[in-house]
């Protein structure tokens, strides 16, 4: 096994930073390699109906829901109840703090554990992600001694995350009623600690013909709620064999199903591989909220005969962590 030899941090940093001065030097970059993917308008879902008094419409968007989580995996959702002012103060946040120099964020707690550069598991070009990311759990996004000087970072983040959690677990009530289940369930198997929010920025990327932004995956989550760049593009989806763009909408967020609701569902919902293209010359940002079960959850699916076998979110994280460490990559759920 060739081992990684990852930079120190603050030279990261450096790279990073840097990279958004020499992408504006090399003006013999026009545009980037044209990568084959062709833009798709994901299904849109008004959530406004979910509510409806109107019995027709309420099953009419749950059946929207259901469809797009198994043909497609992703879909985004407008009048999602999370407000639009908020999203913009998340946004002006997360750029100052990606902005702020590498000392500030390391004279604080900012760096401990939650802060991350690229993919430092990468031992070749192809499986290192040219980004870094804020990456803290439901049960810390509290916790002052995480941000330092950063404190209306906290606020900001701790109103998005409960904003994004009480969606999310919406979205996957409605995903297992259609399933048969109880809608409470999510509550009674959700924990905070294993839940996530994440901000991501993209730099500008020298040698975009080389690297991805984020490199191909599939989340390992039960449901993610995704807030894009409205400016810049970048994330694909793989649909029907292909690579597809995902086309910046600024009122709706994206929602994708994960591994765990794959396996819970025995395959009726899809967690489809994604991924984020470097861009040599724009930045680019986005927040994710993972919605995860506790570690002892046991995961099974509700229909027999089942295509998995049953398992624990802890064995699921283990063993793709542990695939990552040898492969660069997921090897799949445990059939
Ligand atoms: C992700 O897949 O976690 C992030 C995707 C994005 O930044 O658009
Ligand atoms: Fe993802």
């Amino acid at each position: 096994m060739v081992e990684s030899n990852p930079p120190l941090l603050h030279e990261y940093s450096q790279i990073l930073r840097h990279s958004k001065q020499d992408c504006a030097v090399q003006s013999n970059i026009v545009s980037d390699k044209y990568d084959g993917s062709s833009e798709c308008e994901l299904p849109l879902i008004d959530l406004r109906y979910l509510k409806s008094e109107n019995e027709e419409e309420r099953a009419c968007c749950i059946e929207e829901i259901a469809r797009a989580s198994s043909q497609w995996g992703f879909f985004q959702v407008v009048n999602h109840g999370i407000s639009l002012q908020l999203l913009d103060k998340m946004r002006s946040e997360q750029i100052k703090l990606f902005n702020a120099p590498f000392e500030n964020k390391a004279s604080c707690g900012l760096l401990n554990n939650s802060y991350r550069w690229g993919t430092p598991t990468a031992t070749c070009p192809h499986q290192f992600s040219w980004s870094e990311a804020f990456h803290i759990p439901l049960t810390k996004i509290s916790e002052e001694e995480c941000y330092g000087q950063f404190t209306s970072l906290r606020e900001v983040m701790m109103e998005c995350a409960s904003a994004m959690q009480e969606l999310s677990k919406l979205l996957a009530g409605v995903l297992l009623t259609n399933l048969g289940h109880r809608m409470e369930l999510f509550d009674e198997i959700c924990d905070e600690s294993t839940c996530f929010l994440r901000l991501n920025h993209y730099p500008p990327c020298p040698i975009s013909l080389e690297l991805f932004g984020l490199v191909p995956h599939t989340d390992s989550d039960f449901l993610t709620i995704l807030h894009q760049d409205e400016h810049v593009s970048g994330l694909q989806l793989m649909k029907d064999g292909k690579w597809v763009s995902v086309k910046p909408n600024k009122d709706a967020l994206v929602v994708n199903i994960g591994d765990l609701f794959q396996a819970w569902s025995n395959d009726v919902y899809k967690s489809v591989e994604h991924k984020v293209i470097a861009n040599s010359r724009k930045e680019r940002f986005s927040v994710a909220y993972f919605l995860c079960p506790s570690y002892d959850s046991i995961i099974g699916s509700c229909k027999q005969p089942s295509r998995y076998k049953t398992f624990t979110f802890r064995e699921y994280r283990n063993k793709t962590q542990h695939d990552v460490k040898l492969t660069g990559h997921k090897v799949g759920l445990p059939r």
